[in-house]
């Protein structure tokens, strides 16, 4: 089978968080399961466009509100990441060094999806499936079966894989002169409520609507900011794929950002040995156990509650435990964060930053990563963390209910609560402590953790059946 994702992001090339882990991954491993899967994504300016040679694929140009705009699409010329992988050039629109966070961002994914369906119609043989990935890639699937120019594509199927739900991409209807010309009396097929919504648009004009763990593709139901109703009316075509992680990126024994590589065999020596650097780098002390928050700072994820939670924990397990944040997002939560930082008496550090090689660094040094999410589609950190014998300590909810279960459960080896409080997480901390001092069951754990497997190819072996069911 041919498939094409199409993606704001993917890694490594550019990544702004999960979903570019999930596009960097699920078409090599289609491949590897015999498919021929690739992806288009916008070329943004990043390291990785330097550090590799290109091929120049073809030159385009459509009418964009009465201006003619060129594209160019180039392709990484020796498939490195296991797939071929085309990037769309417009000039002064999709050449710029961060992938989102400009004011003009609807025009330059608008610019995006009209070049990559412009490009698909010069294709000899059209793929099988057009995979797209959450809402700036969400007017694909209605621009090729109703934009009059693409009639050509209204035949191939499309799927929709739903990341974050909380995201939607809205505009005004003004946008629609930057839309190819397409069938007016279909208008209803953009719209959810008055406005175009393109994640709305893409749930109702695709084949196939996926999400990324079972238990979020139920709560999208009753919780999908706005969307519960149009969830329920499609949710004969919707399904729920839990992600996989690259085990060749994420592997303990390979990884060349750890200061000491280890495996199963060697758990203990070699998270002592990762977390005494780490530690020394932080301040804190070695013996002590170490929390670790990895993410962005926002009330999705509860990061709101980080402060006030490590402040009580502070004081109830006074010089018990450090706790090491990273992540940037919201300033008040930065500030407090740094605030904290002065008073924590170094038990206490953070780095406001979005930095790979560190959080890699993190997952090795760490007894327990925290993820206290609102909303949580599915989660990629708790799986990074076991793969490197961390536990998860996790709020149950989405993807984290899914592939956490708590010690007092049969087969457990996470730590779990029910609400996103400073209570729960409060408690959760003491849990954890409690745990840490008994070595024998920790280290029992740890071997547990590692020996799950949370290796993509299940999942897109998942992924090919669902597609296989529609062509
Ligand atoms: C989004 C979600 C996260 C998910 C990731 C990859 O970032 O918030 O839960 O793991 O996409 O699908």
């Amino acid at each position: 089978m041919e498939i094409l994702h199409v993606s704001a992001e993917c890694y490594p090339v550019a990544k702004a968080g999960g979903l570019a882990d999930v596009v960097g991954a699920l078409p090599k491993y289609q491949n590897e399961l015999g498919h021929y899967s690739k992806v288009v994504m916008p070329m943004h300016k990043t390291e990785f466009l330097h550090q590799h040679s290109w091929d120049l694929i073809h030159k385009g140009y459509f009418d964009f509100d009465g201006e003619t705009t060129r594209y160019t699409i180039i392709k990484e010329k020796t498939n490195v990441l296991g797939f071929e992988l085309y990037c769309v050039d417009v000039f002064g629109l999709l050449d710029r060094d961060k992938i989102y966070g400009y004011p003009d961002d609807h025009i330059r994914f608008l610019v995006f999806q009209r070049a990559v369906i412009d490009w698909l119609m010069q294709w000899e043989l059209l793929p099988d499936v057009v995979h797209v990935h959450d809402h700036h890639t969400g007017l694909i699937p209605f621009f090729m079966k109703y934009g009059y120019a693409y009639q050509r594509l209204n035949k191939i199927k499309t799927v929709l894989t739903v990341h974050n739900a909380q995201y939607q991409g809205w505009m005004n209807w003004s946008n629609t002169k930057y839309f190819p010309e397409w069938d007016n009396w279909k208008a209803g097929l953009l719209e959810w409520n008055n406005q175009i919504n393109p994640l709305a648009s893409a749930i109702k004009c695709v084949d196939r609507v996926t999400t990324v763990s079972e238990s979020y593709m139920k709560e999208l139901f009753h919780a999908a900011n706005g969307l519960e109703t149009l969830f329920a009316y499609e949710s004969n075509k919707c399904f729920g794929v839990v992600n996989g992680i690259d085990f060749n990126v994420w592997n303990p024994q390979t990884d060349d950002k750890l200061f000491f590589n280890y495996s199963e065999k060697n758990i203990s020596i070699g998270k002592q040995y990762n977390k005494e650097n780490l530690c020394t780098q932080f301040g804190f002390d070695a013996n002590l156990p170490l929390f670790i928050f990895i993410g962005r700072l926002v009330g999705e994820k509860a990061a709101d509650l980080l402060p006030e939670s490590i402040k009580q924990a502070l004081s109830l397990y006074p010089s018990q435990f450090n706790f090491l944040v990273l992540g940037n997002g919201e300033p008040s939560i930065e500030t407090e964060l740094s605030y904290l930082q002065l008073n924590g008496y170094g038990y206490f550090n953070t780095q406001i930053a979005f930095n790979e090689n560190l959080s890699h660094q993190m997952y090795a040094s760490a007894d327990f990563l925290l993820m206290p999410s609102r909303v949580e589609p599915c989660g990629l950190n708790q799986l990074y963390a076991l793969r490197y014998g961390t536990m998860p300590i996790v709020r149950r909810t989405g993807g984290l209910k899914d592939t956490v279960i708590d010690i007092g459960d049969k087969d457990g080896f996470g730590i779990c609560f029910e609400q996103a409080s400073v209570q729960d997480i409060v408690d959760s901390i003491g849990r954890a402590i409690y745990l840490y001092q008994n070595t024998t069951s920790m280290l029992s754990f740890r071997k547990k953790m590692m020996h799950i497997n949370h290796s993509w190819e299940n999942s897109a072996e998942k992924y090919i059946k669902i597609y296989q069911t529609i062509s």
